[in-house]
């Protein structure tokens, strides 16, 4: 069964679609079967893929018109046969706010009976979200194993925390996804400066709920990573020598340390499958 990841934050330009992107080809790149999943009508994503929205035939929102499969929308990474993307076009908006969705009852849940063997095909399936809750978002969340939310150290930072820990809550106690977890915050655009230092202080402070589930490893600011998504190009095959490409590299591993220690390991080694 493939583990499904969400990056939300309801907070935008917080690094949500740089962090899918480029955990989605680091997974990829370590030999694990990805399905990178863009559920943003801004479509960043798919772009920084380096697929062209004009020339798609399908995307998601065929999908969420019931006119496709998940399988039928899907297109392989130009880098790697393991990797695959489920890209989004703008239309993707009017199609939810569409009559047929909007007034649907369970239209939060409308992606959730469209896996069927895909779940089998994957070891992880990496969503991006839009800023903000929308009907999308919500999708995502219907289906997840855990929520990852990226985040700047501001003033407000703490309030998007507490706004994404209760809107995982609300999915858990309303039904919509019992088995939902939050599996960690992620620091991004960090800087060593007073202000930033300040902020984290406040998050991981002993006293903070928000202190186990920080993850050790900060992105730092680094020009590269908005570089290589302005190429179409995960920062793995644009520069390994940069910042971006560390620290992403570093959360990965964190990532994949963190998972394990939930599951057995074997089901998350590539050779074992
Ligand atoms: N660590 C970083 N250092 C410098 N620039 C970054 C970093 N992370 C992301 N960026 C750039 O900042 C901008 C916002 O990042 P990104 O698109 O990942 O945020 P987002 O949360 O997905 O935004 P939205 O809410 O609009 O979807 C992009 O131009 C991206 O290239
Ligand atoms: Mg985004």
């Amino acid at each position: 069964m493939a583990i499904k990841i969400v990056l939300a934050n309801r907070k935008g330009g917080v690094g949500k679609t740089t962090t899918a992107l480029n955990l989605s080809a680091n997974l990829a790149s370590m030999g694990y079967n990805v399905l990178a999943m863009d559920f943003d009508p801004q479509s960043n994503l798919t772009v920084g893929f380096g697929i062209n929205i004009l020339s798609l035939g399908a995307s998601l929102s065929n999908v969420f018109e019931d006119r496709c499969s998940i399988a039928e929308v899907t297109v392989t990474d130009r880098h790697g046969c393991n990797l695959h993307i489920v890209p989004s076009t703008p239309d993707i908006e009017k199609v939810i706010e569409s009559g047929c969705v909007a007034n649907h009852l369970r239209k939060n849940e409308l992606i959730k009976f469209k896996f069927g063997d895909l779940e089998e095909a994957y070891h992880f399936v990496i969503m991006d979200t839009p800023p903000g809750k929308s009907t999308l978002t919500m999708n995502s969340l219907a289906i997840a194993d855990y929520v990852i939310v990226p985040m700047r150290l501001d003033a407000l930072s703490t309030v998007g925390l507490k706004q994404m820990r209760d809107l995982v809550g609300d999915v858990k106690a309303q039904w919509l996804n019992p088995k939902i977890e939050l599996l960690g915050l992620l620091c991004t655009f960090y800087e060593q400066n007073t202000d930033s230092l300040e902020h984290m202080d406040i998050i991981s402070g002993v006293d903070s709920p928000f202190r186990e589930y920080l993850f050790e490893t900060r992105i730092r600011k680094n020009i590269t990573l908005s570089k290589s998504i302005a190429r179409g190009m995960p920062v793995i095959h644009f520069d390994k020598r940069s910042h971006g490409y560390m620290d992403y590299d570093a959360f990965t591993r964190e990532f994949l340390k963190r998972l394990e220690a939930e599951h057995s390991s074997a089901i998350l080694r590539p050779t074992a499958i």
